[in-house]
């Protein structure tokens, strides 16, 4: 076990991007409540997706982890909830299909709700009013009432968290998830647009495929993995009173999980070696991530990796690299060499996202061209280095949004104010996030292809 270490160990260090609850009475008595709740996931749930991940950082299987930016109370329903995950079921297939590797499913859910956020405040009108950190502890209205942190949240979004997870098994484990589905996770809008088309093609062949082997006797009955898939949870642990509430000790193995989500991260603005998020993290078992922008220097990193993964445990860690398009060409190659001269295992992970986020119109948007850019500099990266480009985190949504620009089906300025819906960054609409599973899939094929002519040339 981590040395000196209890699940409220981060309360004795400095922390960032926590908001003052006015209530501390309230606050402490939520939190008293919640740590008698029923865990959200089971250690054994998180050590199998540890085990997929390391099968990641060794370079034979990809991650797929995507979903909102921020859960909203509002648009919590069964059908937001069912048209992400036959947009992600879509992301995974192109992706498995496409690079012949199996794709570890990580969804950004059942868990997503606290923000950290680049200003304390907010300005409006000439008013100023402290900022929206996520429905967990205030609300996105511009009042002050609702901008005051409130406790109770945290009930809500644990409830929330709990339904949004029960659905989420159900669908990945009581037969949607059957590949014999696979023509049917089409969404409405997305049928008539040229990914569509590409899907449908592909789609056509998974279906021939499993004719054939129908035929030869192994079918979705007799075969769990083509009716069933392993689908896990992850979000910021931001919050550290909400996280702390629910560590609880695995009665297998005697150790510390978090069990309010399988895999959790830390963000950008809260990696300092020395602050309460890294000391929360140090002490859990589960498979973590590490946000990784342009101010992380490489012997910085290499500190993080020794204090976060100290016996170097291949998928316990995944750097989820957030540089920007025009970024990470000077960033990433740094950091990957460090990785490699100290030995570390570790998943590389690329958030085409963050570093890409401008204002258009007033409205924060993601040039859909400048995810594409990154994500692509991000593999011929990793080909120069020889490291396994590892995976992808990206903000999506089943939904037919508009608030990234550009895509195949263009998305323009203008359009923005049409279907604008995000609580906070920009997400890729289902069109996109499938345009990006093909391109994804291509360059992998091609880096495989190369491996393969270099092995036997
Ligand atoms: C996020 O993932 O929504 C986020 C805030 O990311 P980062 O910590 O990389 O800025
Ligand atoms: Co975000």
């Amino acid at each position: 076990m981590a040395q000196n270490w209890t699940p409220s160990s981060w309360r004795q260090k400095p922390i960032q991007q926590v908001p003052e609850f006015p209530d501390k009475a309230a606050l402490a008595a939520i939190e008293a409540q919640l740590a008698t709740f029923p865990p959200l996931v089971f250690a054994g749930e998180a050590r199998r997706l540890k085990k997929q991940l390391a099968s990641v950082a060794e370079g034979n299987a990809f991650l797929l982890q995507g979903g909102d930016c921020a859960e909203s109370f509002v648009e919590h329903g069964a059908d937001n909830i069912r048209d992400f995950f036959r947009s992600f079921l879509q992301m995974a297939v192109v992706l498995t299909y496409g690079a012949q590797l199996p794709v570890v499913k990580v969804g950004r859910i059942a868990g997503q709700f606290a923000k950290p956020r680049s200003s304390n405040v907010e300005m409006q009108g000439g008013v100023e009013l402290p900022s929206y950190r996520g429905d967990i502890i205030n609300g996105i209205e511009f009042s002050p009432e609702s901008r005051i942190p409130d406790p109770e949240r945290q009930m809500m979004a644990y409830r929330q968290s709990a339904a949004t997870l029960n659905l989420l098994r159900a669908f990945a484990m009581g037969g949607y998830a059957n590949l014999e589905n696979v023509h049917k996770w089409m969404l409405g809008f997305v049928k008539d647009s040229p990914q569509g088309e590409r899907y449908r093609k592909l789609a056509d062949r998974i279906s021939e495929t499993m004719d054939f082997m129908k035929a030869i006797g192994i079918t979705a009955e007799n075969q769990p993995s083509l009716r069933e898939t392993d689908f896990f949870t992850s979000h910021e642990a931001l919050l550290l009173g909400y996280e702390e509430a629910f560590t609880r000790v695995d009665s297998t193995s005697g150790d510390w999980y978090a069990t309010s989500g399988h895999m959790l991260w830390i963000g950008d603005r809260t990696r300092q070696l020395d602050h309460a998020h890294v000391e929360y993290f140090r002490g859990i078992k589960n498979p973590i991530g590490l946000k990784c922008g342009p101010s992380l220097q490489a012997d910085n990193l290499i500190e993080l990796i020794d204090a976060l993964n100290p016996t170097n445990e291949a998928g316990r860690l995944t750097l989820i690299c957030r540089f920007g398009y025009d970024k990470v060409a000077d960033s990433l190659p740094k950091l990957i060499r460090a990785v490699e001269r100290e030995g570390k295992k570790v998943v590389w992970s690329c958030d085409p996202m963050h570093g890409n986020t401008i204002t258009l119109n007033s409205y924060k948007t993601r040039p859909f061209d400048r995810i594409l850019s990154e994500v692509e500099s991000f593999f011929q990266i990793h080909r120069a280095e020889g490291t396994h480009p590892g995976g992808i985190h990206i903000e999506m949504t089943g939904k037919d949004v508009t608030e990234c620009t550009g895509g195949a089906r263009a998305v323009t300025a203008s359009d923005l104010q049409d279907r604008y819906h995000t609580h906070c960054d920009p997400r890729l609409n289902a069109d996109q996030a499938l345009e990006l599973a093909f391109l994804l899939a291509e360059r992998m094929k091609s880096g495989r292809d190369e491996k393969r002519m270099v092995v036997n040339g």
